[in-house]
């Protein structure tokens, strides 16, 4: 299959220039296309066929279940069945934004969309790109990260070609996008709704507007535990893999860094190539190595936003181990570490 690719100024386009995008996506075709999280990969959510064409370009698990991307909140009486109250509230509070939420389905959604489910994962993404494409498709779009399955969420128009160039019709290059790490996911099917995928919203902002939310036990643990298994089944896979082995070290920032340089200097002696995942404050105090910023600790947002992109530098570099410092916990810090920890498949190295 041959991709056809257009750039767009996310700031300044005509949306005439989304119209072919728009009709491949009605005729059942798959559109990948930026949100303020990461690219997505578009299909017609409500055509099963579409959909599965999704998981076929992905190399995706068909138990997964996608998320329905929507430009209008009145989607939700179509696609869900009771939508419950607080469901509601977060929805006027955080959309268009990076939350997703799941509620009861209606008939009319495929099981072929909610991965055999009776519940949809619903989300109003806050790009303009995004608004006027699923707007002008006409069709409810079903969206996962634009990646082959496993590997890094793509944050670049670059990261979705290096994955699916061939395998899907089109897509739509607007630039890097704002946030880089996927939706919040809470599910508000509960009297009391639970996160079952930390992001950009965070916990407190979430209880602000509804009062106590719970947290899917599987987030909470730091050390990989085969007896508890997520609860959005995407979670429970092996993600965000790089082809390097990353190790984290958590500890004393002076300390870290002198481990790391020297487990570094070990590792180059035995022939193997080291990456180093740096941040502004730190960069000057690494001697040897692949050695790449990811942002700065006095933002952390660009920490999410440099993430996934540093990860795949380090794979088109062929690093053999990728070390890196730890992250804060709190606020975005949780994200942010839930992604690092999958990453590096819960290799961390504290350091006394
Ligand atoms: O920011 C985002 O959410 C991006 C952009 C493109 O919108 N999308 C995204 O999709 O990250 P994906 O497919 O990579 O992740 C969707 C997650 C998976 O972990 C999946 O298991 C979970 O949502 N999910 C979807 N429907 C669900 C449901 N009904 N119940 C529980 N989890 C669900
Ligand atoms: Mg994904």
């Amino acid at each position: 299959m041959n991709t056809k690719t257009i750039k767009i100024d996310r700031n300044n386009f005509n949306i005439e220039d989304l119209k072919e995008a728009a009709m491949t996506l009605k005729n059942g075709g798959l559109v990948a296309f930026p949100t303020e999280t990461v690219y997505g990969l578009g299909a017609d959510g409500l055509n099963p066929q579409a959909s599965e064409k999704i998981y076929a370009a992905k190399g995706r698990p068909s138990d997964n279940p996608l998320i329905i991307h929507i430009a209008d909140i009145n989607a939700l009486d179509v696609l869900t069945k009771n939508p419950s109250k607080k469901g509601i509230q977060l929805a006027k509070k955080f959309w268009p934004g990076p939350l997703t939420l799941i509620f009861d389905k209606s008939e009319i959604v495929p099981y072929s969309t909610t991965g055999g489910l009776e519940t949809i994962a619903i989300r109003m993404p806050n790009h303009p790109i995004a608004y006027e494409l699923i707007k002008m498709s006409g069709v409810y779009v079903a969206a996962p990260s634009a990646n082959t399955s496993g590997r890094p969420s793509p944050t670049k128009a670059e990261h979705v070609m290096d994955d699916l160039d061939g395998k899907i019709d089109y897509i739509i290059d607007g630039g890097k996008v704002d946030i880089g790490l996927e939706s919040t996911i809470v599910d508000v099917t509960d009297d009391i709704p639970t996160i079952l995928r930390p992001g950009y919203i965070t916990r407190s902002m979430i209880e602000d507007v509804i009062g106590p939310v719970n947290v899917d036990q599987a987030l909470l643990s730091k050390s990989y535990n085969p007896n508890i298994v997520a609860k959005a089944p995407g979670m429970k896979y092996k993600h965000y893999a790089p082809k390097g082995e990353l190790i984290i070290f958590e500890g004393e920032m002076d300390r870290v860094i002198g481990k790391i340089n020297e487990i570094t200097k070990q590792k180059i002696s035995e022939g193997l190539k080291v990456g180093i995942i740096a941040t502004d404050e730190t960069i000057g105090a690494y001697k040897e190595g692949d050695i790449k910023i990811i942002g700065t600790r006095k933002d952390e947002d660009t920490i999410a936003r440099g993430l996934f992109e540093i990860l795949r530098d380090f794979d088109n570099d062929g690093v053999d181990y990728i070390f890196t410092e730890s992250f804060g916990d709190n606020k975005l810090g949780q994200a942010i570490m839930n992604r690092l920890l999958k990453a590096a498949g819960y290799r961390v190295v504290k350091v006394l």
